[in-house]
């Protein structure tokens, strides 16, 4: 099978790869769809994820259909559709059973990390049961690739953690895949504001067509400024870091009112001040989390019902041969204006 596998930092190759094969009843075995690229692919190429080796096939997200099942595989059966998701999960273990799947012993983000991923033909889904979800009678099946990380990552990350309420004020800093999907899941919650923060004026552009109340082009150093005069000078009930650098999330630290919270999304690969002189009389929360994707049957309804539209995230469509090209396309977003790209197989 044809296979995008990462050689070591800075390398990357299309390769000619054995199919996988069942090797605990409990895998499922899928042949994919669609697929795409997550921004941490990016970091894994740079060389910035320790365990993820070279020779592995990354991708963690995509929809696919059944080929083979383990003998204990009980939900599915060859020819279902299934969605992928991103986080393995046993269902059993303690931290499953806590409903934090991202640490599930005996799984978590393993998927194009730790073992082969969803950017080839086939691939092998451990814990089939509790890892995949059928795809519903008629759903879209690009928009539901949407679901395997990205949207329950702004949402349990962003949306959950920051207790976005009715009538509250939320900043989320960073208006890329994973901010857009914190916009449109904290429009379930009906925020009075929902300020959206960023450097790129083309994202900003998609975050007020995706129901921004505000955005902000924080460049010229004025964010907190903007912010303030928004909210009666009290800063927002809930900050949102969706980017993964210091600055972003020091620009949380000034932008949350009292009594409000920190939701961190972004990958930090770096360490960041922490203000507490003058924080610690706030009355701040900071939250930080995993993706669990533990509200993926929810998120699923959602779609179905209309409630939200995540294919509005694609900006691109590739054949899987064109998969060097969807990369480039994805990692000069600033110039291609890519948010979501689909690799169809
Ligand atoms: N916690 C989790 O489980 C989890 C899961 C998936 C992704 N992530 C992380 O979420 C983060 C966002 O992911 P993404 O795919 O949307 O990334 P992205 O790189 O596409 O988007 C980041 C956005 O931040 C903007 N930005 C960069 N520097 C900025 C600055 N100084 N001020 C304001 N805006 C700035 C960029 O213009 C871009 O629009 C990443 O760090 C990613 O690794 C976390
Ligand atoms: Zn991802
Ligand atoms: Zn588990």
């Amino acid at each position: 099978m044809k296979a995008f596998v990462y050689r070591g930092p800075g390398q990357k190759s299309v390769e000619e790869r054995p199919k996988p094969g069942i090797l605990a009843p409990t895998d499922a075995i899928v042949r994919i769809l669609k697929t795409t690229i997550c921004g941490t692919d990016l970091h894994i190429l740079k060389g910035d994820v320790e365990t993820c080796k070279p020779g592995r096939i990354l991708g963690h997200e995509g929809v696919g259909v059944v080929d083979s099942v383990g003998s204990a595989v009980t939900a599915f059966q060859p020819g279902d559709h299934v969605l992928i998701s991103c986080i393995s999960s046993c269902g059993k273990c303690e931290y499953c059973r806590r409903g934090m799947y991202s640490h599930c012993m005996t799984g978590g983000w393993i998927l194009g990390n730790e073992i082969d991923g969803t950017q080839a033909q086939f691939v092998r889904t451990p814990h089939a049961d509790t890892s995949l979800y059928p795809v519903p009678n008629g759903a879209d099946e690009e928009a539901l690739v949407m679901l395997s990380d990205i949207l329950p990552t702004g949402f349990e990350c962003g949306v959950l953690n920051g207790k976005v309420a009715p009538g509250s004020s939320v900043a989320i800093v960073g208006s890329g895949p994973v901010g857009l999907a914190a916009l449109l899941t904290a429009q379930f919650y009906s925020p009075a504001q929902i300020i959206m923060i960023d450097v790129d004026d083309n994202r900003l552009e998609v975050a007020r067509r995706f129901g921004a109340t505000r955005t902000i082009n924080s460049s010229d150093g004025k964010a907190v400024e903007t912010v303030r005069s928004l909210t009666e000078s009290r800063g927002v009930d809930t900050a949102i870091e969706a980017v993964g650098v210091p600055a972003t999330f020091q620009l949380c630290e000034e932008l949350v009112a009292p009594g409000g919270i920190i939701a961190n999304i972004g990958v930090h690969g770096q360490k960041v001040d922490l203000h507490l002189e003058r924080l610690w009389s706030q009355n701040i929360a900071i939250t930080t989390r995993l993706v669990d994707a533990v509200t993926t049957p929810m998120l699923l309804k959602t779609l179905q019902s209309n409630r939200i539209d995540p294919s509005r995230l694609i900006t691109h469509r590739f054949s899987f041969d064109q998969i060097m090209d969807a990369y480039e396309t994805f990692g000069h977003a600033a110039q291609t204006r890519a948010l979501k790209v689909i690799i169809s197989l």
